[in-house]
């Protein structure tokens, strides 16, 4: 009684052990999400990771078409005074400022930014500010050294604008050592596994003087566990077939 009630504890165990890190490899590989880890940083769930900061210490950005000029200093706010202006962007500063021929708006602060990545893997700033929108697509330059900004045009209203950021700290950074999350839950699986089977089978043959298929341990979960799996599936193909019958 004792050792049938360990047996079936046994089972559960491992049936949730092999249940839970299925699940968690199946999330962790279909998030493709980059989380944002500082104001111009994000990571990716394989490790690769952006890293825009650089750009703090350089400069605003700068571009002037269509009558609009448009500064971008990235990663952190500053005070930004356009042209001969002396009137600032935001009096205790910006990321995003803008001028055309009648005002100067300020389009959104590091606070207002949100780094991400869309789903066709386009990397991208968007700023909300108040009620306009700045999408600010990020490129990687890997040809020249040069950081380049630019504003879209035509614009199609002026609540929304677009603007491309080339630069080589636009590209992917591959992490330098240690494994994923994934890879080191991959690695553990394979390493239980091993230590399941292979202690399993020196304790039994050690111990209870096992031979052939009994030395594996939970023999007859293993052995049945095709067959459940069998069942399980006719089960699901009866059952939906039985309901289609049902609906006809
Ligand atoms: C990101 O870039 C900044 C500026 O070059 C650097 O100081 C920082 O260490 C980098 N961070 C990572 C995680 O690579
Ligand atoms: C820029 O402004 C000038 C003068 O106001 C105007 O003639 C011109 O059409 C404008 N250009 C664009 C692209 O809006
Ligand atoms: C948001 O925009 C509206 C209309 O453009 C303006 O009246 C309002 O003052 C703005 N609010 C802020 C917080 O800038
Ligand atoms: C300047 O921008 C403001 C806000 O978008 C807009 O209301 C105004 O018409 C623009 N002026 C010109 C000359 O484009």
């Amino acid at each position: 009684m004792k050792t049938k009630l360990g047996k079936m504890c046994g089972h559960n165990a491992t049936l949730f052990i092999v249940l839970s890190l299925f699940l968690i490899l199946f999330c962790d590989t279909t998030s493709s999400e980059c989380m944002q880890l500082a104001s111009c940083m994000c990571s990716l769930p394989d490790g690769h990771y952006y890293n825009l900061t650089s750009l703090a210490d350089a400069e605003p950005l700068f571009d002037n078409r269509n009558n609009w000029t448009v500064y971008f200093h990235p990663c952190t706010n500053r005070p930004i005074v356009i042209g001969n202006d002396t009137k600032t962007c935001g009096g205790n500063g910006v990321s995003l400022c803008m001028k055309n021929n009648t005002e100067v708006l300020n389009m959104g602060t590091v606070q207002e930014t949100h780094m991400k990545l869309t789903e066709n893997n386009v990397l991208l700033f968007e700023i909300h500010h108040n009620n306009t929108k700045s999408t600010i697509i990020i490129f990687c330059n890997r040809v020249d050294n040069k950081t380049s900004f630019t504003l879209d045009t035509p614009i199609p209203d002026p609540k929304n604008f677009s603007f491309r950021l080339m630069s080589p700290y636009g590209c992917a950074i591959q992490p330098e050592r240690g494994l994923s999350t994934g890879s080191v839950l991959v690695i553990l699986f394979f390493i239980s596994v091993g230590v399941y089977f292979i202690g399993g089978i020196i304790v039994l043959k050690a111990l209870r003087g096992a031979t052939g298929w009994e030395m594996i341990p939970n023999h007859d979960f293993w052995c049945k566990l095709p067959s459940l799996v069998r069942d399980g599936v006719v089960f699901t193909f009866n059952c939906c077939r039985a309901d289609s019958y049902e609906r006809i």
